[in-house]
């Protein structure tokens, strides 16, 4: 039996469970020929066990992320109620997903590794807790501060808080399999101070990182305009240089994690955006349903500030990384 086989399938059936697959239902497992085939057959075997009628699609695999999945792949997924999407590259902020969502399918990001899928499955412990820390969010105001030199002062708006707990129930839900966070989009030009980066950076697949040093960024009318610091500064600065998009700049969501399982030192960057106390900082692509953002961008980096602080509307919510 291939290793890790039967964490996996386990884990897999859990899942399902967690997103109350029906007997009656159509399941597309997607993946692509990058994907470990243990955690594909873990997935597809976990669906057919339900007895949901379940169809597996392979298409070739990106080498890059936030691109369209193939025109096929996407019109199986429209017609399935629940989505598997195991492809190796991340393609959340694409029109294909506003599309599936849209249809009513439900679909749910596979994109943890494989440690994550066996250890942090979703669970109705973690679901509840979630359910009591987001909405805390959804205040007018929102101040991250931190002793480090963070203050960072963002406006909510109109924008709704969404939360994630690693499973989907509802027709045309989204969520990704071990990430438990909250987080909201700001208006656009609604975000205004200094982010000191003290935790990991996601710039991509290939570039993500623990800061040595801490990181400078200075934001003016909800866009970056200076990153100062160590080399992982510069490494910044070259990835925005090289990107050229000027919305690759803009604020894209910010929020918490609520995972008490999750490694902040773990390789999987869903362990570090579902750090406990953790706070999201996001800039770029977010125009997707559930955020309501409006900026369009193939970039969406991610930055985790630690031992920070959040107050909403001058109530404290989370001070140092721990919630009150
Ligand atoms: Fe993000």
């Amino acid at each position: 039996m291939k290793s890790h086989y039967i964490e996996l399938f386990t884990a897999a059936v859990q899942t399902c469970r967690a997103c109350k697959i029906k007997p009656e239902e159509k399941v597309v497992v997607y993946s692509d020929t990058s994907k470990n085939e243990t955690l594909v057959d873990a997935f597809y075997n976990a669906s057919v066990a339900t007895g949901a009628e379940t169809t597996l699609v392979i298409s070739k695999a990106y080498k890059v992320p936030l691109q369209d999945p193939p025109p096929v792949a996407v019109a199986a997924m429209e017609s399935a109620d629940i989505v598997f999407d195991l492809a190796t590259q991340p393609w959340l902020y694409t029109e294909s997903t506003n599309r599936i969502t849209g249809s009513g399918t439900r679909m749910l990001q596979v994109l943890a590794d494989e440690n994550s899928v066996i250890h942090r499955p979703p669970t109705e412990e973690i679901s509840s807790r979630a359910d009591i820390l987001a909405p805390k969010l959804s205040g007018e105001t929102i101040h991250i501060f931190s002793d480090l030199g963070t203050d960072f002062t963002v406006k909510r708006g109109e924008r709704p808080v969404h939360w994630q707990d690693g499973r989907v129930i509802n027709p045309g839900d989204w969520d990704s399999l071990a990430v438990v966070v909250a987080a909201f989009a700001p208006p656009e030009t609604e975000a205004e101070g200094v982010i000191m980066l003290n935790g990991p950076i996601y710039l991509g697949p290939n570039l993500n990182f623990h800061v040595d040093n801490p990181v400078r960024f200075v934001v003016k009318k909800g866009r970056i305009v200076e990153i100062t610091g160590g080399k992982e500064a510069k490494i910044i600065n070259h990835y925005f240089d090289d990107f050229g998009d000027p919305n690759a700049k803009v604020i894209a969501h910010t929020g918490f994690g609520m995972d008490p399982r999750a490694d902040i030192w773990a390789a999987d960057i869903g362990n570090w955006e579902s750090y406990d106390g953790g706070i999201n900082v996001a800039f770029g692509g977010n125009n997707v349903s559930q955020l309501q953002g409006k900026t369009a961008c193939r970039s969406h980096i991610d930055m985790i500030l630690l031992e920070s602080s959040i107050t909403v509307d001058g109530t404290l919510i989370l001070e140092n990384g721990k919630f009150i």
